[in-house]
């Protein structure tokens, strides 16, 4: 391929001042196909399960490209039932992982995952005279957003200055023959992750539901409240159930 002027509505820089701010300047497509081309990263983007994690996602140029590969394999393999490619894609799109650190971005990125995934859904489900599923759309929407974080790399932290937090889907019953996939979604840290640590199946570092229990008082007939924190976790679930985020309690 010639080394030809960047096409012109690619729009790779969008000020001077994000550019010294932040470090800002997009890739161009071709730049990307060249690396996701490149030895072992090439075979990766074709493994339904191979994890990728961007550091700073920008409006998800790399993440898109990924997906966009994946989904290929994903009517490669599974194209002839559309059950299994509803399965198989959303397995393909839960193991895409990015971090930015600006707001606008990160919820572009989010915005440019979920259109490959519905335009190649949709083209999937007219070949098979059939209608996209919002149980499937709710679940990619679910995934794309606990997967695409903002934040800020370098201190692991969101904008509210918590730890990002990632989950985990992953796959329990992958078969060859089977048709639906369960996951058992877990929540680490972007620092657990980075650090190795592994977390019981289903822990949850956002969810616990606050419960009222009214203790009696003997003494003076006055009922006394005192708030008890129940903590909750992720279930084994169908992938095309995760939008549910199906919980229970611990030890419950
Ligand atoms: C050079 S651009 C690349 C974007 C994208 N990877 C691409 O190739 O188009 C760098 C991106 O990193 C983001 N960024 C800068 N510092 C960051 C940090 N500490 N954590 C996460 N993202 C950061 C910027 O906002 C910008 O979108």
């Amino acid at each position: 391929m010639s080394d030809l002027p960047e096409s012109t509505n690619e729009k790779i820089i969008k000020s001077k001042i994000r550019i010294q701010n932040h470090g800002e300047v997009f890739t161009p497509k071709r730049i990307i196909n060249k690396m996701l081309d490149l030895p072992n990263i090439r075979e990766a983007c074709q493994n339904l399960t191979s994890t990728f994690l961007e550091p700073a996602a920008g409006e998800g140029a790399f993440l898109v490209e990924v997906l966009n590969r994946k989904m290929k394999m994903v009517v490669k393999n599974y194209g002839d039932n559309l059950i299994r490619y509803e399965n198989y894609s959303l397995l393909a799109l839960s193991t895409i992982y990015g971090v930015e650190l600006l707001e606008d971005n990160a919820q572009k990125c989010v915005m440019n995952m979920y259109q490959v995934y519905y335009e190649a859904y949709q083209q999937q489900a007219i070949q098979h005279d059939a209608k996209v599923k919002k149980k499937v759309l709710d679940s990619a929407k679910l995934i794309i957003s606990n997967n695409i974080a903002q934040g800020n790399f370098l201190t692991k932290l969101a904008p509210d200055g918590n730890p990002i937090v990632f989950s985990e889907w992953n796959p329990i019953n992958l078969r060859k023959d089977g048709k639906t996939i369960k996951v058992q979604r877990t929540e680490y840290t972007l620092m657990d992750i980075l650090e190795g640590i592994k977390k019981e199946d289903g822990d949850s570092l956002s969810h616990s539901v606050v419960e009222q229990l009214d203790l009696f008082d003997s003494f003076d007939d006055e009922e006394v409240f005192e708030k008890e924190k129940k903590q909750m976790k992720y279930i084994p679930v169908k992938i095309t159930h995760v939008y549910k985020e199906e919980m229970e309690e611990v030890n419950g």
